[in-house]
């Protein structure tokens, strides 16, 4: 299978590692494309495939597409890549809040597009991957697709007017957790750590939650409560993320992403 990466930036260059690093794809079956010519070179170091700036050649070569550009690029870009698109090819899109069907509109009638929304844990095989199937897609597309995937970590068939949401949570999530480690690690300077061991106590805390989290088949509910002793010094942490509105903080948060996707949408 050749694969053309058209944007290799953050998300579809987090794809792409997990693809070489599990030996999915040959480094030469691999072909990506960015805007300018640095970044074409630093592509080709990072990654040791074969990176340029033409996105027409790279179509016009590929069996499948993934496509990785900004959401706000796709007008401009896409009509001028639609004439190359060989009859039947297959283009996987990540961009947040950009429809199959505007997708479907700009490319022209021969490209099946398969809408997904990853997010960057994909890179070490532990991401969350919503991925919206077309109605006509051959099935050999759909089972080479589905083992791309599932080399990515977990997998999820949604309707696409759910994707907006998942992306609220799934596709931006892992920032949010970074920003409470940054939170925490600051928190813990405050109380006279050094950068390094407040880096290493909030990565530390973080990485064992989720993995109780993941292995204990109880609540996270039920898991804070067993660290919350009544009347102890946890529980007055909580009680000020609480007092502070820290549920309806991470509700709100996910509404203005769900927002945002609606406007890269119009
Ligand atoms: N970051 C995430 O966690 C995440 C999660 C889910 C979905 N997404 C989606 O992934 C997409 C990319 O986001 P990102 O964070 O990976 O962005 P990024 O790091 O800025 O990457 C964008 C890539 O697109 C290239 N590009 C831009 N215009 C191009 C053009 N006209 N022709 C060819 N290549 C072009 C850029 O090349 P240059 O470097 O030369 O400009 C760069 O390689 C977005 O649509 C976003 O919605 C991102």
């Amino acid at each position: 299978m050749k694969l053309a990466v058209l944007g290799c930036g953050k998300m579809t260059g987090a794809m792409l590692r997990r693809w070489l690093d599990t030996a999915s794809l040959p480094a030469d079956s691999v072909r990506a494309v960015t805007r300018s010519r640095s970044s074409a070179d630093r592509v080709a170091a990072e990654f040791g495939v074969q990176a340029s700036t033409d996105a027409c050649e790279a179509i016009r070569w590929a069996d499948l597409v993934l496509l990785g550009i900004k959401p706000q690029q796709v007008g401009d870009v896409l009509p001028g890549w639609a004439d190359h698109v060989p009859p039947g090819q297959v283009w996987l899109s990540v961009l947040a809040g950009t429809t199959t069907a505007r997708l479907q509109a700009l490319l022209g009638p021969h490209a099946a597009v398969v809408r997904l929304m990853p997010n960057t844990p994909v890179r070490l095989g532990l991401g969350a991957t919503a991925v919206v199937w077309p109605t006509a897609l051959a099935a050999a597309s759909r089972a080479q697709i589905q083992e791309l995937l599932r080399v990515l970590g977990e997998v999820i068939a949604l309707r696409e007017d759910r994707i907006d949401a998942f992306t609220a949570i799934a596709g931006s999530g892992p920032a949010y957790v970074f920003l409470f480690i940054e939170a925490l690690s600051a928190a813990a300077e405050a109380l006279g750590f050094s950068a390094s061991e407040a880096q290493q106590m909030a990565v530390g805390v973080v990485r064992g939650a989720s993995q109780m989290a993941t292995e204990d088949p109880r609540s996270a509910a039920a898991l804070r409560a067993e660290v919350t002793s009544p009347g102890g010094m946890t529980q007055a942490a909580i009680a000020e993320f609480e007092a502070r509105g820290w549920p309806a903080v991470v509700a709100d948060a996910t509404q203005a992403a769900v927002a945002r996707a609606r406007e890269l949408a119009s």
